[in-house]
């Protein structure tokens, strides 16, 4: 497994490799929910990168950047046990500088849900994603379920842009108990681990009243008083139902072919999210 710095440790490896090229995206801290992104591209494709790179660019000045988990060794283990072609690992300096002009702004999908609490977040993840997707010219890009407007939003980037890119989606990987898999797990004590399967319940309870009631305005009350009396030390910051194409919100489940439940919420100052789709009969 080639480990790169650099642009030009890429552009070499790039030009050397033929066949569809597999790039799976990461900030590191990995765990077996990036790991099925790598194994799924593995089985894909002939040759699959993997980016580690904290973009300091989607993270709002209060924010958790300066202690993102960080750690390049393990990371590459891992990716060298999986059978991983190449990591780019790049410095910020060679991503970023200080004379840099261009900015990405999107628009209204970027502004609901978790863009209305983390202002400026999608726009530093689609021009991080950009310029990666311009280096690595890659076939296929992996992106989990778990940040469901972030893949929403990479198709829509993708699409606009004319970006020649397969994307592909890959189902949440979840703890035997269903928490999502998230590098911010590790920032829970035991007993905040123990609360943050919150967000799962909340979205299973949702689903478990479906065969009774199709209002959304009902169901997301119902999923409000259901997190606030089972999880007290909870504070969630949205619950939402909506079409899983346009991201927004839905009044009744038979408006959408294909509905979502979105939650994001905090336990122990960690901000966590989860989603859904929701299955309704007939
Ligand atoms: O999902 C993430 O880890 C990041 O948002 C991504 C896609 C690697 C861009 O920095």
């Amino acid at each position: 497994m080639e480990v790169l710095q650099t642009r030009q440790q890429l552009k070499t490896w790039r030009s050397k490799v033929h066949g569809s090229v597999g790039f799976v995206p990461t900030m590191g801290a990995l765990h077996e929910g990036h790991l099925a992104l790598v194994r799924q591209s593995l089985n894909e494709n002939p040759w699959t990168l993997i980016s580690i790179f904290v973009n300091p660019r989607q993270f709002g000045p209060t924010e958790d950047y300066h202690r993102y988990p960080r750690n390049l060794e393990a990371d590459l283990r891992l990716l060298e046990n999986l059978g991983a072609s190449a990591v780019f690992a790049p410095p910020v300096e060679e991503i970023y500088s200080p004379e840099d002009e261009i900015h990405i702004s999107l628009t209204r999908m970027s502004r609901l849900w978790c863009g209305n609490y983390r202002r400026g977040h999608f726009d530093g993840v689609a021009l991080v994603l950009a310029k990666f997707f311009h280096l690595v010219h890659p076939t296929r890009a992996y992106f989990g379920e778990k940040d469901f407007q972030q893949v929403r939003l990479v198709e829509k980037m993708v699409e606009e842009l004319f970006f020649p890119i397969q994307i592909v989606r890959v189902p949440t990987v979840r703890e035997s108990d269903g928490l999502a898999m998230s590098s911010r797990n590790t920032y829970l004590s035991p007993r905040g681990r123990a609360q943050a399967i919150a967000l799962y319940k909340t979205l299973q309870y949702i689903q478990t009243l479906i065969p009774t009631h199709l209002n959304v305005e009902e169901l997301l009350r119902e999923g409000r008083s259901y997190l606030t009396e089972r999880f007290p030390e909870v504070q969630l910051e949205y619950l939402a139902i909506v079409d899983e194409y346009s991201l927004e919100l839905i009044e009744h489940l038979h408006q959408s072919a294909h509905p979502r439940a979105l939650i994001a919420a905090h336990v122990e100052g960690v901000r966590l999210i989860d989603n859904m789709p929701l299955r309704v009969g007939d």
